[in-house]
């Protein structure tokens, strides 16, 4: 495909770019961002710094797939596990999310993405909430890309939520009909865009992680060694290019090749 300015002429992402059939990008792309911690030991520096590198990769992901036309980019950044890990990370953690907003905002908002925050955000400390709240209510209008960002997220919670807005509603309306599948998706967190087509997982560990348990059923999975803080555009399209050549046949059979008998 061809995307003026998006990489300089001759560079690799360009080459990249030229093999890529811009009418088969993902609709949607999860990424579990993982490695900040491997990436600051490889480096003797302390897990912090690979929190703070790895803002730089959240922010050309999000303006790349935000260019490439995607409808949805869903970021895990904090798990409901991770309040396991020690209080001066998770407080950085924290810090970090806020000056990420602060500082990109502006960037988000010109580029027409969506910003939606998912998972038990209430749960989150006051001035986190605020600050995703404004976030939200900046982009609400905005008619580009949806950008989820997972915090305090859990696959298991998400379905339980989904599941007690279900029950309310039918308590409240009287139902009884039996529940179909249409009914849980339409209240998960991402129900306003379609299912991740491709699910990327950095850093090389071959696990879900709690991400998005529902909505992966049919995503292809792509995990690459290379850790958050050194993803960058290049491999995203890498990504990408890998996703364009698998065969997603879901349950049913490989379409046959022409000329084959
Ligand atoms: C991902 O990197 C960031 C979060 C989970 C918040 P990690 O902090 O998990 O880094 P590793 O996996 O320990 O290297
Ligand atoms: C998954 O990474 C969660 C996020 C990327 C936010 P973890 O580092 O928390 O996952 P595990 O512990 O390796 O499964
Ligand atoms: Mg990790």
């Amino acid at each position: 495909m061809e995307m003026e300015g998006f990489a300089p002429s001759g560079s690799r992402e360009a080459e990249l770019l030229q093999k890529i059939d811009e009418s088969r990008l993902p609709r949607h792309l999860a990424v579990i961002m993982d490695g900040n911690g491997r990436w600051a030991g490889s480096r003797s520096l302390p897990r912090v710094a690979g929190h703070r590198a790895g803002i730089e990769s959240v922010r050309e992901i999000v303006e790349s797939s935000a260019r490439l036309g995607m409808e949805a980019l869903t970021l895990y950044a904090f798990s409901v596990e991770n309040w396991k890990r020690p209080r001066s990370e998770v407080r950085t953690l924290m810090a970090l999310l806020k000056k990420y907003l602060r500082q990109e905002l502006g960037q988000i908002h010109a580029n027409n993405i969506r910003f939606l925050a998912i998972g038990r955000i209430r749960e989150l400390e006051a001035s986190v909430r605020e600050e995703l709240r404004h976030a939200m209510r900046v982009t609400a209008k905005n008619t580009g890309m949806h950008l989820y960002v997972a915090l305090n997220y859990s696959g298991r919670a998400e379905i339980v939520d989904a599941f007690n807005l279900l029950l309310r509603e039918r308590r409240k309306n009287g139902d009884t009909a039996p529940v179909d599948e249409e009914a849980i998706a339409r209240r998960l967190y991402t129900s306003a865009v379609p299912d991740p087509d491709l699910l990327i997982r950095t850093s090389g560990e071959m696990r879900i992680s709690n991400f998005l348990l529902w909505q992966i059923a049919y995503s292809e999975i792509y995990i690459t060694p290379t850790y958050w803080p050194d993803f960058r555009r290049l491999h995203l399209l890498e990504a990408i290019l890998e996703y364009q050549k698998r065969d997603r046949r879901y349950g049913g059979i490989q379409a046959p090749c022409e000329g084959k008998p």
